[in-house]
Formats: C-alpha cells, structure tokens, sequence
C-alpha cells in the first residue's frame, strides 16, 4: 500500500507539473475556475484531468474525475497518489464526490496533494479528507445471501 512516504520528491513534482499542464486545458467558461489533476496508478503511471463543464450545469465534470477516468481506461485499478491543481485564497482541496470516487480505488493512506501554479499548498491523505468512509469493501460482507 502506499503512503505519503512512497511518493518521492521527484515523483510529486512530476505529479504536480503535469496536473498545472492539465488546468491549462480546463473547459470551464462558465465558473472560469479552472482545476487540474494527476493521478499515479499501481504501475507508476499518471493520468491527468481537467474540469470539463457544460451549458448545462450539472453535467460538469471535476479534474479528478477526468483523471479517473483516464486512469481506468487505461487498464489502471488503484489509485497511489492524486494532485488537484487550482488558483485562490483557499487551497482548492477536492470536492466531497471526488473524495468518494477516488475512495473507490484506494484506501485512507492515499496521498493527496493540493498545490497552485507556485507551490504545494497542502500534503494530506484520503483518511484525513473523508474520514469513516464507506468504500468497496463494505459491500461483500454486508450483502443478502
Ligand atoms: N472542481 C474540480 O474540478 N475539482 C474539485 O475538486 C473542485 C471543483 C471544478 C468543478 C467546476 O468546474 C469548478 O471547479 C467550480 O466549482
């Protein structure tokens, strides 16, 4: 399993420039707030992700999804370390859904990086974001026979 010790410095500026590259291609002319993300999988591969918004609102998808998404079809199943990217006063943290869909492809020990265009904001875990969580493994033991 990884932790925030296995992520090398090199490994998270690496994470961290391809996530600010990601941003760049944001589609987000309705919030104007664009998001990027990079996520490693279990082979040392990164996945990157932008927000994708749409005319119809809801229908947006966040950087981390993006990247999700890249990452599963690219035969990846766990998620080893994630990088949102974004620009404001307050470290743009991932949204309450993404910390669920990323849930389901790793566990409290995932790093989670959040920095801006200048530096790292913020170092924490899945564990410290979405504390109790419910994931994949609650559903085995608890189904009807
Ligand atoms: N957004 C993300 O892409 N990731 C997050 O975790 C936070 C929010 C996007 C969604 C929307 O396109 C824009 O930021 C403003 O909420």
């Amino acid at each position: 399993m990884s932790g925030p010790s296995d992520l090398s410095e090199e490994q998270e500026r690496h994470l961290v420039q391809v996530a600010r590259d990601a941003r760049l291609r944001a589609h987000a002319p309705y919030s104007h707030f664009a998001v990027g993300a990079a996520l490693m999988d279990e082979q040392g591969r990164v996945h990157a992700g932008a927000n994708i918004e749409n005319a119809a609102y809801p229908q947006g998808l966040c950087a981390e999804a993006a990247a999700l998404a890249h990452l599963v079809v690219a035969g990846g199943r766990r998620v080893t370390a994630a990088v949102v990217v974004g620009e404001g006063r307050e470290a743009v943290t991932p949204c309450g859904g993404c910390r669920q869909k990323l849930r389901e492809f790793a566990g409290d020990e995932l790093p989670v990086i959040v920095a801006d265009g200048r530096e790292v904001r913020l170092r924490t875990t899945l564990g410290a974001l979405l504390p109790h969580s419910f994931g994949p493994d609650h559903l085995g033991a608890g189904r009807r026979p």
